[in-house]
C-alpha cells in the first residue's frame, strides 16, 4: 500500500539509548514518525526527546494525560513547548480538561512560535474491554471540542471515519498474522487496519524486539 511508511508510527518503548537511537537511525530515511511513552520519557526526559526531533524526525509523545483541568493544562503547555508532532490525553478526562487542553496549546503555539501539536485522545485501552457506544461517545466529545484525533482500534475506526471523517484515527494493536498477541485483545494486521480507513498505525514490540527493524517493518506493512 502507497505511503505506509508515513502512516507508521514506531514506538521507542525501550530502556536502552543506544537501542533508540538505532532503531530511529533505521527508519527515520522512510518518513516513519517515532512515539516516546512513558517507558523512554521517564527514564531519558525532554532532553533526549528534543535531541530526537532535531534529528528532524516527527515525535508523538504519549503520556496519555489524564488530570484535572488545570494540571492538564499547564502540562499541555509545557509539551506545546517541546515542538512534538502529537501528544495524547485521555478523553475521559471529560470536557472542561479537553477544552483547556485544546485552548492552551493553540496560544502557546501562536505566542511563542512553536510547531502547533496534534492532541489525540485515549478512547479506551486496546488492552481493555470496550462497548461500541463507550467509545462512540468519547469519539464525539473530542469532535466537539476540537481534538485532532484518537486512539483507537482498528475495529472501531470505520464506525468513527464514518461518524466524523475529520478525525484522525491512530490504532496500536498491530501485530503480523500469526504473532504472538501479547497484552493487546483487540489486535490487527497492518493491512486491515488501512483498509479499514486508520490513518496512522502504533507498532512497538513486533518491529523493536526483531534484530533487522527495517525488514522488520517492511514484513509489517508488507503483510
Ligand atoms: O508493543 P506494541 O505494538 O503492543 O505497542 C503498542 C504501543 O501503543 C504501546 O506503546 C502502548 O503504550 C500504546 N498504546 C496501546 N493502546 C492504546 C494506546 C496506546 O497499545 N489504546
Amino acid at each position: 500500500m502507497s505511503n505506509s511508511w508515513e502512516k507508521l508510527i514506531v514506538a521507542l518503548d525501550l530502556e536502552d539509548k543506544d537501542k533508540i537511537i538505532k532503531v530511529v537511525e533505521a527508519l527515520s530515511g522512510r518518513g516513519v514518525k517515532f512515539k516516546i511513552g512513558s517507558i523512554a520519557f521517564t527514564k531519558f526526559g525532554p532532553r533526549f526527546l528534543s535531541d530526537i526531533i532535531k534529528e528532524k524526525v516527527d515525535v508523538f509523545l504519549d503520556l496519555k494525560l489524564y488530570d484535572i483541568p488545570n494540571t492538564m493544562k499547564r502540562t499541555a503547555s509545557v509539551i506545546a513547548q517541546l515542538g512534538c508532532w502529537a501528544f495524547t490525553v485521555h478523553l475521559q478526562a471529560g470536557e472542561k480538561a479537553l477544552a483547556a487542553v485544546k485552548e492552551e496549546v493553540v496560544n502557546v503555539s501562536k505566542q511563542r512560535g512553536c510547531r502547533l501539536p496534534l492532541i489525540l485522545g485515549v478512547t479506551i485501552l486496546t488492552s481493555s474491554q470496550s462497548v461500541d457506544s463507550d467509545v462512540d461517545g468519547l469519539v464525539g466529545l473530542a469532535d466537539k471540542v476540537g481534538i485532532d484525533g484518537v486512539i483507537a482500534s482498528a475495529r472501531d475506526a470505520r464506525r468513527i471515519k464514518s461518524n466524523y471523517p475529520d478525525i484522525k484515527v491512530v490504532t496500536p494493536g498491530i501485530r503480523n498474522t500469526g504473532d504472538d498477541i501479547g497484552d493487546q485483545l483487540r489486535i490487527t494486521t497492518a493491512q486491515v487496519a488501512f483498509e479499514a480507513g486508520v490513518d496512522y498505525i502504533v507498532v512497538g514490540r513486533p518491529i523493536i524486539n526483531e534484530d533487522n527493524y527495517l525488514d522488520a517493518a517492511k514484513h509489517l506493512l508488507e503483510g
